[in-house]
């Protein structure tokens, strides 16, 4: 087999056979098909695309050139969540503690933010002592003890996918449905969870800007994850304006806890909620109660429990910014666009994000939001805080905003997104 044949035969639209895929795959994560090679294919793959029986063959491929996790011996059946990436987008942080102390165990194995969408794993690392790289067996200690464990996937779990997703992220190559799909399936089927729900972000701060897009990619990921034996449902939510009302890493901590509290924005307690019984339904818990798990307090008990277990201290400080810039109405009526990507570019250019993966982040830098879409606003109040350690970057943060933040005459009627858009 020779690479040259296999980027000729998708460059001029035909079809890859199971060899071709098994064997380019293999090549590459061996590195005997070079970076160059590799992203002419994917980017010959994002402009002519793959039909299933490539999608899921690509997929099979990647999961066989790692190692294949195995959670059947635990005592409690196994439900995860994926979120293909928005802005604000702590909702795994409330929603593993909710569904363990539902009665499931929730192997959370999350990444790290690139761009303008933040990661989980930095998040947690704003709580003092928190590890995210634990050994397997580490792993399933803390998932046999408190119910839940979030931590960085180990190298050897779709190692194929590792090399090409880093390709993908410097080639403009990440935007392509089957890739897409491929690479979140393969690490989630890899990883062994019985059952998975999948939270497709729509609008400006996701990979699919619209709706047809993102349903096709729900599809796709549904499909795969149903043909390898995983119950697979997604949920499309809106991503056109960040999720709650916070964006960076050590302010999401805070609002996650306080969504545990039993407070925190409506839009994350809903999408926690509706999240939470889908992944019970998939998990075969259809009478446990996530709503009963939040106010006894039985969920912030396995929170406590899970940080504690991976080496954080609950109940310690959250790292605050050094430097705050108010950002204030400058006319008053309806709050109708505060674009996710907007605000997302901003937080990242706070500190909150990386621009290349060895990159460190900053713990309290980030966005605080004083009003969301549909609020009547008067000008002069307060819209927005921003956080940075590095203060000569509010400038940079403020140009990328412009533009974000929209109102209309008072008087105007604009009803939000719902949160959760289809199923
Ligand atoms: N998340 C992934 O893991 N892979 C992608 O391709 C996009 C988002």
């Amino acid at each position: 087999m020779d690479v040259i044949s296999v980027i000729r035969t998708k460059r001029d639209k035909g079809e890859l056979s199971p060899e071709q895929i098994d064997w380019v795959i293999d090549a590459y994560t061996r590195g005997e098909v070079a970076d160059e090679q590799m992203s002419a294919l994917a980017m010959a793959i994002l402009l002519n695309g793959m039909n299933r029986v490539e999608i899921a063959r690509w997929t099979a491929a990647m999961i066989n050139s790692g190692e294949r996790m195995n959670f059947a011996q635990l005592s409690r059946p196994t439900a995860d969540k994926h979120s293909t990436g928005g802005v604000g987008d702590k909702i795994t942080l409330p929603l593993a503690p909710i569904v363990a102390a539902c009665g499931a165990a929730v192997p959370q194995l999350s990444g790290r933010g690139l761009g303008h969408t933040g990661g989980t794993l930095d998040k947690l690392e704003s709580i003092p002592g928190w590890r995210a790289l634990l050994s397997n067996e580490e792993m399933f200690g803390v998932l046999e003890s408190t119910g839940a464990v979030i931590c960085a996937a180990g190298d050897g779990l779709a190692p194929a996918d590792k090399k090409l997703y880093a390709l993908r992220d410097v080639t403009g190559t990440v935007e392509a449905i089957p890739l897409i799909a491929s690479s979140i399936m393969s690490k989630k089927i890899a990883e062994g969870t019985g059952s998975l729900v999948l939270d497709v972000k729509v609008g400006s701060g996701a990979f699919m800007k619209n709706i047809e897009d993102a349903r096709e990619l729900a599809a796709t990921m549904v499909g795969l994850g149903t043909d390898h034996g995983v119950r697979t449902v997604a949920l499309l939510t809106d991503m056109s304006t960040p999720l709650g009302l916070t964006a960076g890493n050590a302010l999401e901590v805070r609002e996650s806890v306080e969504v545990l509290a039993g407070g925190g924005p409506q839009d994350v307690v809903d999408l926690t909620l509706a999240l939470a019984r889908e992944m019970l339904d998939a998990a075969g818990l259809k009478d446990a109660d996530p709503v009963k798990a939040l106010a006894d307090g039985s969920a912030m008990d396995v929170w406590r429990r899970m940080v504690a277990a991976q080496g954080g201290d609950p109940d310690a400080a959250l790292p605050v910014a050094r430097e705050q810039h108010v950002v204030h109405a400058s006319e008053s009526g309806v709050l109708t666009t505060l674009d996710a990507y907007a605000v997302g570019v901003a937080a990242w250019r706070l500190g909150a994000g990386r621009a290349r993966k060895e990159d460190r982040v900053q713990a309290g830098a980030g966005i605080e939001l004083h009003a969301k879409p549909g609020d009547r606003i008067t000008a002069g109040q307060r819209l927005m805080t921003l956080h940075t350690d590095t203060p000569e970057k509010f400038e940079y943060a403020l140009e990328a905003l412009n533009g974000g933040v929209l109102t209309a005459p008072e008087g105007t009627e604009f009803t939000p997104n719902p949160i959760v858009l289809g199923r």
